[in-house]
C-alpha cells in the first residue's frame, strides 16, 4: 500500500524501535536493564484503586460518556489548578479532560495548523511536537536550547525571524529531557512576545510535580489565558501513566475549537478511569512529597552513574529524568549509549534523540526501583568504558 503523504516524513516512534531491539537481546542473554523510558513504576494512591473498582463494579457506568469529560473530574481539575497552580479555571468552559496529553499534542496541531502555516518546537526536544505539527501538514520550524542559555529560548533572537507564519509554539517547563524549570519572569515574557506576534503558546506540563517544590502553570501569569493553552497530565505526577489521563485548560475559545477536532476521534473516556482520576487529583501534598522522596534518592545514583561516566550535570535539574554532558571524547551521545547497551546491557536515552542540540548528553530514567539501579551502576562499573 502507498503512504499517505503526511507519513513520509514521519518514521516509527524511537523507542518503539529500540524496545524490539531489547526484547530481542533479552532473548539471547542477560536482560537490559531498561533506563530509558519514563513510566513510573509505581503504583498510583491505593484510594484511586479502591475508586476504580467500586466505579467498574457497578452495572450502569460501562456506557458511553460526555465528550468533554464528566463535571467530577473538570471539578477536579479546577481544584488541583487553584490548591497547586493558584490558577482560576472554570470547571464548565476552561478544562478538557483528555486520554493523555500526548492526544493533546496531536489535537491541538491538528485543530490549528495546516499546510502554509508553521509552529515553534524545542530543540532538544518532546519528538511528538515535531511528528504532530508535521501529520498536520504544517512546517515544525526548531528553536534552540542550550547548556549556555539556560535551556531557555532566546526570545530576541526568536523575533528576528520571519514569525509570519508561526500560529503556535511549543514549551514544556520543567523541561524535558534537560529538567529545567522555567522562571515566573520567562513566562511572563513569553505572553507578551505571544501577544506582539499573534502566536498560541502552548505549554506541556506533565513534569510540575516531580523533584520540585515549586509546580508553576504559565496561566499563572497576567494574560497569559488570552494567548497559552497548557496540557497537563495524570501519567507522572500520580503513577498513571498506563490510564490515559490527561488534561487541556485555558481559555474556552479555544478548548471549544479542539473539542471540535477531538469529538471526532474518540467518545471519551471510562467512567470509573474519570472518577479514579478526580480521586487522584484530590490528594494532599504529602502525595507528592513521598512520590519525590523516592525519586531524591534514585536520583543520588543517577548522578553517581553520570560522575561514573565522565557526563557533567546539574545537580538542581528537576522532573522524572537525569540528564548529563558526556565526555568531550565522544563524537555523540549515542556513541555512549551504545557501548553501554553492548558492554553493560543497560539502555540509557542518547539526547540525539530529542534534537541535534541534545547530541552530547545522555537521559537517565528516574523509573527503576534502588535495585535495579544498584544493579545497573554495578554492571557499569565492571565495563572498562
Ligand atoms: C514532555 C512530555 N509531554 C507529554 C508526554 C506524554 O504524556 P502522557 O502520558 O500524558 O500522554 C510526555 C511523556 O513522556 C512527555 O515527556
Amino acid at each position: 500500500m502507498q503512504l499517505a503523504k503526511r507519513l513520509l516524513f514521519t518514521e516509527e516512534y524511537y523507542f518503539s524501535k529500540k524496545l524490539r531491539e531489547i526484547e530481542e537481546m533479552n532473548s539471547t542473554g542477560k536482560k537490559v536493564i531498561n533506563l530509558g523510558i519514563g513510566s513510573p513504576d509505581l503504583p498510583p494512591h491505593p484510594d484511586v484503586i479502591e475508586t476504580l473498582k467500586e466505579y467498574a463494579e457497578q452495572p450502569h457506568t460501562h456506557g458511553y460518556q460526555n465528550y468533554k469529560g464528566i463535571l467530577p473530574l473538570r471539578e477536579a481539575i479546577s481544584s488541583w489548578y487553584k490548591r497547586f497552580y493558584q490558577v482560576t479555571l472554570n470547571p464548565n468552559t476552561e478544562v478538557l479532560p483528555l486520554m493523555g496529553s500526548k492526544e493533546g499534542i496531536v489535537h491541538i496541531c491538528m485543530t490549528y495548523l495546516e499546510e502554509g502555516t508553521e509552529a515553534l518546537i524545542p530543540n532538544p526536544g518532546y519528538p511528538t511536537y515535531a511528528s504532530a505539527v508535521r501529520l498536520s501538514g504544517a512546517k515544525a520550524v526548531t528553536y534552540d536550547l542550550s547548556e549556555e542559555n539556560g535551556w531557555l529560548p532566546d526570545l530576541k533572537k526568536l523575533e528576528q525571524m520571519n514569525l509570519s507564519k508561526v500560529k503556535i509554539m511549543w514549551i514544556n517547563y520543567p523541561h524535558m529531557p534537560t529538567g529545567t524549570d522555567s522562571t515566573q519572569e520567562f513566562f511572563e515574557e513569553l505572553v507578551q512576545f505571544a501577544k506582539r506576534n499573534n502566536i498560541l503558546i502552548c505549554h506541556d506540563n506533565p513534569y510540575s510535580f516531580i523533584l520540585n517544590d515549586n509546580p508553576k502553570s504559565i496561566l499563572s501569569v497576567e494574560g497569559a489565558m488570552d494567548v497559552a493553552i497548557e496540557l497537563n497530565s495524570l501519567s507522572k505526577s500520580s503513577n498513571m501513566a498506563g490510564w490515559r489521563v490527561g488534561m487541556l485548560v485555558g481559555n474556552a475559545q479555544r478548548l471549544q475549537e479542539i473539542l471540535r477536532f477531538k469529538s471526532n476521534m474518540d467518545s471519551g473516556m471510562f467512567l470509573a478511569v474519570q472518577m479514579s482520576a478526580a480521586k487522584a487529583l484530590s490528594l494532599d501534598k504529602s502525595w507528592y512529597d513521598e512520590l519525590n522522596a523516592v525519586y531524591r534518592e534514585r536520583q543520588k545514583i543517577a548522578f553517581s552513574m553520570l560522575e561514573h561516566l565522565g557526563c557533567k550535570y546539574d545537580p538542581k535539574q528537576v522532573g522524572l529524568f537525569t540528564w548529563g554532558r558526556v565526555p568531550e571524547k565522544y563524537d555523540s551521545a549515542y556513541e555512549l549509549s551504545d557501548e553501554i547497551l553492548e558492554k553493560a546491557r543497560v539502555f540509557i536515552t542518547p539526547g540525539g534523540i530529542f534534537g541535534e542540540a541534545g547530541k552530547q548528553y545522555i537521559r537517565i530514567s528516574l523509573c527503576g526501583t534502588l535495585d535495579t539501579f544498584s544493579e545497573a551502576m554495578n554492571r557499569i562499573i565492571e565495563i572498562s568504558i
